[in-house]
């Protein structure tokens, strides 16, 4: 089997810029409670008309030439994502084609949050057993469009933005373990009513507001902390690693205090563990992967070091990654 690893990262974040204040004009809300039990101090969002390729292309562009590799190399883009630009044909086959990228097969992942280490684990496969040489992977999400901008319970939450990774064979170092799981015993905690089979879009479901994500947040939040940090942990045994090897979670972003706690009962020091949800808010796939970006763009992430996602969303799923840099 060949080592798989990411030689190059790329993130997009939309201009418009959706600060705390401005909540507070639009619902019965404040900073303090937003900051305080979220970490959220803004969110990105999406322009009129921008979709999730666009996010997605820009990600991918700044990826590839962070990679050195031309979009004709590609021979697989694995998009998740959650809010696709209609519900087909894929955001994948749509990015194919902004990019010039004819060689690449093309799907997406609906894995919500954990989206974009489900494709790690998907492309890493591709890879490693020889079938194709370079994949694109990439979290994109417009969620704004799918946001209740009436109901504070969750629209103070998400933001919009893409991050994109070029996976290729590797002499040394690279994906080390991944760890996917899935409870859809539990699909009914954070999903979107509307506009799919079940409930095809009426004037009924427009009315009762059904196109919206609706969440069970607190009921969330402890399934989350228990849930990541049983997948951080699998995901290091599987790789004969311990947390004091470690040197960086990236962590997906939708609660500084889910982060926090999972990293407490994972004993790993808050200088280990990397944040973007302050400025970026939960922006679902997209926000492991740009955080990873960030985090190689700052200089955190260094030739060698032991990196670990850990990610949880709808689904419910999740997925944990050790990637030696
Ligand atoms: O990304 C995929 C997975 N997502 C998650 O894992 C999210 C997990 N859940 C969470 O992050 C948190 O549960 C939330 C941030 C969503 C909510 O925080 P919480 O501490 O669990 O608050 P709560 O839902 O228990 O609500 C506490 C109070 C309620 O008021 P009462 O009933 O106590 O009077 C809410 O109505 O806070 C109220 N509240 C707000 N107040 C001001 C809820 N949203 C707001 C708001 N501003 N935006």
């Amino acid at each position: 089997m060949k080592k798989v690893g990411i030689i190059g990262v790329g993130e997009y974040l939309p201009e418009k810029i959706l600060t705390n204040a401005d909540l507070e004009k639009m619902v019965d809300t404040s900073d303090e409670w937003i900051t305080t039990r979220t970490g959220i101090k803004e969110r990105h969002l999406a322009a009129p008309g921008e979709a999730s390729s666009d996010l997605a292309f820009k990600a991918s562009v700044q990826a590839l030439n962070n990679a050195k590799i031309k979009p004709e190399e590609l021979e697989l883009i694995i998009v998740a994502t959650i809010t696709g630009d209609m519900s087909f044909p894929s955001v994948s086959a749509i990015l194919q084609n902004k990019l010039q990228a004819k060689k690449a097969v093309c799907f997406d992942i609906s894995a919500a949050c954990a989206g974009f280490v489900y494709g790690l684990s998907v492309a890493q496969q591709f890879i490693s057993c020889g079938t194709y040489k370079n994949a694109l992977v990439i979290g994109s999400e417009v969620l704004s469009s799918i946001t209740d901008w009436q109901d504070r319970n969750t629209c103070v939450l998400f933001g919009d933005g893409a991050g994109a990774a070029v996976l290729s064979e590797v002499k040394s170092g690279g994906i080390i373990s991944t760890y996917l799981g899935c409870d859809g015993s539990k699909a009914g905690i954070l999903n979107l009513p509307a506009g799919g089979s079940r409930n095809p879009a009426t004037h009924e479901t427009v009315e009762k507001r059904m196109h919206f994500l609706k969440m069970q947040g607190n009921e969330l939040f402890k399934i989350a902390v228990n849930t990541m940090t049983q997948a951080a942990e699998t995901v290091l045994k599987q790789a004969g690693l311990t947390f004091s090897d470690v040197d960086l979670i990236i962590p997906h972003q939708a609660n500084r205090r889910i982060i926090m706690a999972v990293a407490k009962k994972l004993g790993i020091p808050e200088e280990r563990v990397y944040l973007n949800i302050e400025r970026c808010g939960n922006m679902s796939s997209a926000s492991t992967v740009t955080a990873l970006c960030e985090a190689v763009q700052e200089g955190k992430v260094k030739k060698g070091d032991i990196i670990l996602l850990d990610a949880f969303g709808a689904g419910l799923v999740w997925g944990a990654c050790v990637i030696e840099w």
